[in-house]
């Protein structure tokens, strides 16, 4: 135990307040020149529900755990017309297994759910690994933004198009079917 690779799916769930100590702790591990402070964590979890209302939440996080394990976390924002992806981090004995595609793809679902056109990220221009995932599941690159990080390291700006999710049927001659 304790060294051993996790085998079990992890389960992924909503991030609460109390899964912040152990989502920074791998966050510097995961971004040792750019970690967020602690703080943001929680100042992200303050627009995203339940702490606000689901139609007024800006922000949409996710846990990934083994047990009591934090495996990995991911976040988005979004204002419409766009949505972000804020972070995805998987710990480093858990990835290459698929849990940064599957919490992208939550991340991308739940922003064609509120409506988004296009999904936005920026990474950085020497992480191949999280490029190749990007490219993978249909994102391009729109922007190289230089020296945008504090070591000087370059962003890339990649998008990927939603398509809106399935309208609602109704019986005919009702509303186009996707007022609230
Ligand atoms: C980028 C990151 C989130 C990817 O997470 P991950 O869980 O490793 O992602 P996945 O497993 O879904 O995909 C990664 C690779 O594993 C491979 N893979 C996926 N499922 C697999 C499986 N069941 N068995 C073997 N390999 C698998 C994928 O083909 C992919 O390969 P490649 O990218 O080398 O071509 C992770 O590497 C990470 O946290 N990196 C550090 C932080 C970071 O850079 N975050 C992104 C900031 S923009």
């Amino acid at each position: 135990m304790g060294t051993e690779p996790p085998t079990a799916e992890p389960v992924i769930r909503p991030m609460t307040a109390q899964d912040v100590p152990a989502a920074f702790q791998l966050e510097r591990r995961l971004f040792p020149h750019d970690a967020w402070p602690e703080r943001f964590f929680y100042d992200e979890l303050a627009q995203a529900e339940p702490t606000v209302a689901a139609h007024r939440a800006t922000r949409a996080y996710w846990v990934a755990e083994d047990g009591d394990q934090l495996l990995g976390y991911a976040g988005m924002m979004c204002v419409l017309p766009l949505a972000d992806v804020q972070t995805l981090a998987v710990a480093p004995e858990a990835q290459g297994r698929g849990l940064g595609s599957r919490l992208l793809k939550l991340i991308e679902h739940q922003s064609q759910l509120k409506g988004a056109q296009d999904l936005l990220l920026e990474v950085r221009a020497d992480n191949p690994r999280a490029q190749q995932l990007y490219l993978r599941t249909g994102f391009e690159q729109i922007h190289l933004r230089r020296a945008y990080y504090p070591d000087g390291g370059d962003a890339l700006i990649m998008r990927k198009r939603l398509s809106a999710p399935p309208p609602r049927v109704g019986p005919i001659g009702s509303d186009r079917g996707d007022t609230p």
